[in-house]
């Protein structure tokens, strides 16, 4: 009798101990995680662009009719996109492989994962992704759509390493995230399909358009004489054989300087690396803000423009030697540092 009377108390005392224990770990948990600091009415991320860019932007928009950027839809995918949260040991956001002061990318010809594992491949920079038009994604385009592609890091074993389900309950569990899903989508309810929309939608909502060649083509600036030689050079000349007889706009289409229907396929030769389809070939982002986001090619090994267009062992980049400052002249009149420095797209935490 007495023993049972002992052990009852003792599973009291166990079950008081731990009821006490969960209630500090909630209340210390809601006392120190960050909170975003958002403005009072969200940024515009549904904007109106210059009339140069917007046959192209209508032709080749890869946004699904069912999820249209809207400004609430952008804000949640902002702090989605910064939340360290989403990885396993809360130290990694996608912000961390894509920074903003490196154009999206990083800086690093590997990134690091969230034990400190490095990814298979460079870093690819996060802007005009909305006018890739086949709406591929990745180096070697294995994601079929972006609404795909951003579940793909968050579930990787080096980059994230989450499982969808362990996801959704994180972010559940985190107190500015229900205000945040209501506004985006009209209730609280939070799953995987409004994660995976909301990060589309703020990737999609960095659109470069403030750069000096935007300026010339709307007639508010001119290029000096070794800017327009190389943009002659970028529209107009063909590489020596045998590399593909394209001109770098045949694979790299103004006025993004992207297209998902190369003249011709490229890839940077690669014995470890097969590409897209194992044919060899892989996938270009926008050369906008080129001159911010070195190293270049899939594999992050050609660390600057220079080395790109002057080294053998690059097909279809290698140029005359008296081309090249030309070409990098022209290439540097495509960076936006505004988009760049923009507070819509900068880190809330
Ligand atoms: C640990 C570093 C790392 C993290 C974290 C990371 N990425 Fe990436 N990202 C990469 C690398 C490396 C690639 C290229 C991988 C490949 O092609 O196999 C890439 C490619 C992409 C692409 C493809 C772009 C294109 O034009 O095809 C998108 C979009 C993207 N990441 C978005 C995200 C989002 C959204 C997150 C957060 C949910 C995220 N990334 C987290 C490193 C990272
Ligand atoms: C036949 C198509 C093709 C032609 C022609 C071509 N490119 Fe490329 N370019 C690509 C592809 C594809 C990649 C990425 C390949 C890889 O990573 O293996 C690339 C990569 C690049 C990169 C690095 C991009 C990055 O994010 O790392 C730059 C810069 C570049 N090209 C500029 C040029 C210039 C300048 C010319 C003309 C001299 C040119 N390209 C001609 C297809 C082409």
């Amino acid at each position: 009798m007495r023993k049972i009377a002992l052990l009852s108390t003792l599973m009291l005392f166990v079950i008081a101990f731990e009821y006490c224990s969960k209630k500090d770990t909630t209340a210390a948990e809601t006392n120190t995680v960050p909170q975003p600091s958002l403005p009072a009415t969200p940024y515009d991320y549904v904007r109106s662009y210059p009339a140069y860019l917007q046959t192209t932007m209508a032709q080749d928009d890869n946004t699904p009719a069912n999820n249209q950027l809207t400004n609430d839809g952008a804000t949640l995918g902002r702090v989605l996109f910064y939340d360290k949260h989403l990885s396993k040991n809360n130290t990694i956001s996608c912000g961390s492989c894509h920074k903003p002061s490196s154009s999206f990318t990083d800086p690093d010809q590997f990134s690091k994962g969230f034990e400190g594992g490095l990814t298979a491949r460079n870093s690819m920079p996060l802007l005009n992704v909305r006018f890739y038009k086949s709406g591929k994604m990745f180096w070697d385009e294995r994601s079929p759509t972006l609404e795909h592609q951003v579940l793909q890091p968050i579930q990787n074993h080096v980059e994230m390493g989450l499982t969808i389900s362990e996801l959704v309950s994180k972010v559940s569990a985190l107190n500015y995230y229900p205000a945040l899903f209501q506004k985006a989508f009209g209730s609280s309810t939070i799953d995987s399909v409004r994660i995976s929309k909301a990060l589309a939608q703020f990737v999609r909502s960095v659109v470069t358009y403030q750069s000096k060649y935007d300026l010339v083509k709307q007639g508010l600036a001119t290029f000096t004489a070794a800017e327009q030689t190389g943009e002659q050079l970028f529209l107009n000349a063909t590489p020596p054989p045998p590399a593909p007889q394209t001109t770098c706009a045949g694979c790299h289409k103004p006025p993004f300087f992207l297209t998902s229907s190369p003249a011709a396929g490229f890839g940077l030769p690669d014995a470890a690396d097969s590409g897209i389809n194992n044919t060899g070939n892989f996938k270009s982002s926008s050369l906008r803000n080129i001159a911010l986001t070195a190293p270049y090619f899939h594999n992050g090994t050609v660390a600057s423009l220079q080395a790109l267009l002057s080294t053998a062992n690059v097909p279809a980049h290698r140029v005359a030697p008296q081309d090249v400052q030309n070409i990098i002249a022209f290439l540097q009149t495509l960076t936006d540092q505004a988009t760049v420095a923009d507070p819509r797209f900068a880190d809330p935490f």
